[in-house]
């Protein structure tokens, strides 16, 4: 039997449909409540607003679940590939070994980047964040292939949208880097695999032979499988957004990366490492510091904690805390800011503050200490969030123009000035 919801208003009763999800979740339909009763709901920050339906990825905060397309992450992580997980996120099912194949063959003869975007790239100043340089490289190509512009677009023309933007994302990410550092660009090499080419073409140096470190490729592979999808976080609902205007492909996910770029979002992990540095040159003490963060007057939260969704663990937490661990003694690298991230932990998770409010570490708490012994810049932090995130935008924006999704407009409750005349310049 359907269930409904009974909203009263004015003593007058109106039933609402709800709708139940795979997992249980339970949602009351309010899409005609505006028409029939002339009522909006009102929730700044979407905090309790289902925007879509989606069966990409479940996401339960309270028992800090995350799994995509039904697949733990925690199994993804450890035994899948990147590609493979981007296989997964967009076509829904995990990919047979040809299936896989022609996927990783088709991102291969993508990675090239029309020539021309090298003059768009050289216009960047070498101040620019390589976050800013990404987005505007990426919404480019929408000059270099309009026929993406067509929202029409049949089948066979979006696969080639995906491949390629999954092939060139890699190439503009060390270019943005490339450009930061004010050195030449490296050129793809499709004789490795997906991560190692980016690493490759962000810390070749020319007349030099560079040879990846597989012990850095696999982590950064895993890294990047912990990041690729994320449900209807503010990175990902701009893509969708975007997208349900029927702009294409490229701009959608230009925008997305821009909406990733904020310090509350993926730009938390740039800031992770800032927040960490500091606290070991003021002398690591690290309870002043967690006091700055519980004083509301001080504009400090404490970076990496915290999540819209989860609140009891960040699962994604959990298993890159552990490979910190990991890549750091295989690399030999020791890093101070390591010991100061673990001690802020374990503080936090005992002080009432914190435990009141749910607050536990997120992905982005540990993760720029294993970049930084990747030796990834910090200005790139973000970028390598984006590189991961990149399969979830995908499919998020594939699964919004199949489903024929309406376009987004959210309502407001207006308070501003009601009616009033116009006055002259002279009067005022
Ligand atoms: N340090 C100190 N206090 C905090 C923190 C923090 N990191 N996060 C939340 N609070 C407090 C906040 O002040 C508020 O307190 P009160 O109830 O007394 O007013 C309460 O906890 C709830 O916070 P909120 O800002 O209303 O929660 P939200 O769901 O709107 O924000 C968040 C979630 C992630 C933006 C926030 O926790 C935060 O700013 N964290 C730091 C930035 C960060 O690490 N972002 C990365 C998120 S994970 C990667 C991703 O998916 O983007």
């Amino acid at each position: 039997m359907s269930r409904t919801a009974e909203l009263i208003i004015d003593g007058k009763s109106y039933k609402l449909p709800i709708i139940e999800g795979s997992e249980g979740e339970v949602a009351i339909e309010i899409g005609n409540l505006l028409e029939e009763v002339k009522v909006i709901t009102l929730d700044p920050g979407y905090k309790n607003t289902g925007a879509t339906k989606s069966a990409i990825t479940f996401l339960d905060g309270d028992h800090g679940i995350l799994r995509y397309r039904g697949y733990p992450i925690e199994q993804l992580a450890e035994k899948s590939s990147f590609i493979e997980v981007a296989y997964l996120l967009i076509f829904g099912e995990l990919p047979t070994q040809p299936q896989l194949d022609k996927f990783t063959h088709d991102i291969k003869t993508h990675t090239l980047v029309h020539e021309d975007t090298k003059k768009i790239l050289d216009g960047f100043p070498s101040t620019s964040h390589p976050m800013g340089v990404l987005a505007s490289l990426f919404c480019s190509q929408t000059a270099f292939y309009p026929e993406s512009l067509d929202p029409n677009r049949s089948a066979e023309g979006v696969y080639l949208s995906i491949v390629r933007s999954l092939a060139k994302m890699p190439t503009f990410a060390a270019w943005s880097y490339k450009n930061a550092v004010g050195h030449p660009v490296n050129y793809p090499d499709n004789s490795i695999d997906y991560c190692s080419r980016f690493l490759k073409m962000m810390f070749a140096l020319p007349a030099e032979d560079y040879n990846v470190d597989p012990v850095v490729a696999n982590a950064l592979d895993k890294l990047l499988i912990l990041h690729a999808d994320h449900e209807q976080n503010c990175s990902t609902s701009t893509v969708r957004i975007v997208g349900s205007s029927k702009a294409s492909i490229y701009s959608s996910i230009s925008a997305g990366i821009n909406a990733l770029w904020g310090p509350l979002h993926g730009g938390a992990n740039q800031e992770v490492i800032v927040m960490l540095e500091n606290i070991r040159k003021d002398g690591g003490d690290t309870e002043k510091w967690i006091n700055k963060a519980k004083d509301k007057n001080s504009g400090f939260r404490l970076m990496g904690f915290g999540h819209r969704v989860y609140k009891n663990f960040d699962p994604r937490a959990k298993i890159i805390k552990k490979a910190a661990d990991d890549v750091l003694t295989k690399l030999g690298v020791n890093d101070p800011v390591l010991e100061i991230a673990q001690k802020l932990e374990e503080a936090a998770l005992k002080d009432p503050y914190f435990v009141e409010r749910r607050l536990y570490p997120n992905v982005d708490f540990y993760s720029g200490i294993i970049y930084r012994a990747l030796g990834i810049p910090v200005d790139m932090f973000t970028v390598m969030f984006a590189i991961g995130r990149l399969p979830g935008w995908i499919a998020q924006w594939k699964e919004m123009r199949e489903n024929k999704e309406p376009i987004g407009r959210p309502r407001q409750i207006y308070t501003g000035h009601t009616t009033r005349d116009y006055t002259s310049i002279t009067k005022r």
